[in-house]
């Protein structure tokens, strides 16, 4: 694995913002968030071994693969109604565009499903691709 590509994608994993909105009341957009951070819990998981804060584990690479891969199947029915309350980040753009939004929840899914770590060099790429993907859907429809 290349240097840079090694830090990089440390460096995406580190910055997975785990934010906490205290207040949030609604069932709906309390589920989406929710989603979401474990979502950020799985990545965490692979970026920590990434960086050698946990010993290589393929099957604990593989469990988080796969909730990451069911998280994001949720993903379309968990923002399907529009919601909003003034601490959810979500845009507008999420239902204006409604097929762009599931298309990207459908290839993180694909992503997650698709990925097989067998070994800790198999650790950068595979967060390159998911934090990718992450980051696009974020990039334009998350403030
Ligand atoms: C299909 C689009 C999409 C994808 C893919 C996506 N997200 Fe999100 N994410 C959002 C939106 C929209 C919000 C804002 C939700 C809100 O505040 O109501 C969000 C919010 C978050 C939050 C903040 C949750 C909170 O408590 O407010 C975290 C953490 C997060 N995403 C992590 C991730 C990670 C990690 C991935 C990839 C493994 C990912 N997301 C993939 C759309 C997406």
């Amino acid at each position: 694995m290349k240097a840079f590509g090694f830090a990089a994608a440390v460096t995406l994993a580190a910055a997975v913002p785990v934010t906490a909105h205290n207040g949030v009341t609604d069932p709906v957009v309390m589920a989406r968030m929710h989603g979401m951070k474990s979502l950020g819990m799985q990545l965490k998981t692979l970026g920590a071994m990434a960086k050698g804060e946990r010993p290589f584990d393929a099957a604990a690479a593989q469990d988080a693969l796969a909730l990451l891969a069911e998280e994001a199947g949720r993903i379309p029915a968990q923002f399907r109604d529009k919601v909003t309350v003034p601490q959810s980040e979500a845009r507008p753009a999420i239902w204006e565009d409604w097929d762009d939004f599931s298309a990207r929840a459908e290839a993180l899914r694909l992503a997650a499903a698709g990925l097989e770590i067998a070994d800790a060099d198999g650790l950068g790429p595979a967060l390159r691709d998911l934090g990718g993907a992450c980051k696009g859907c974020h990039s334009v429809h998350r403030e």
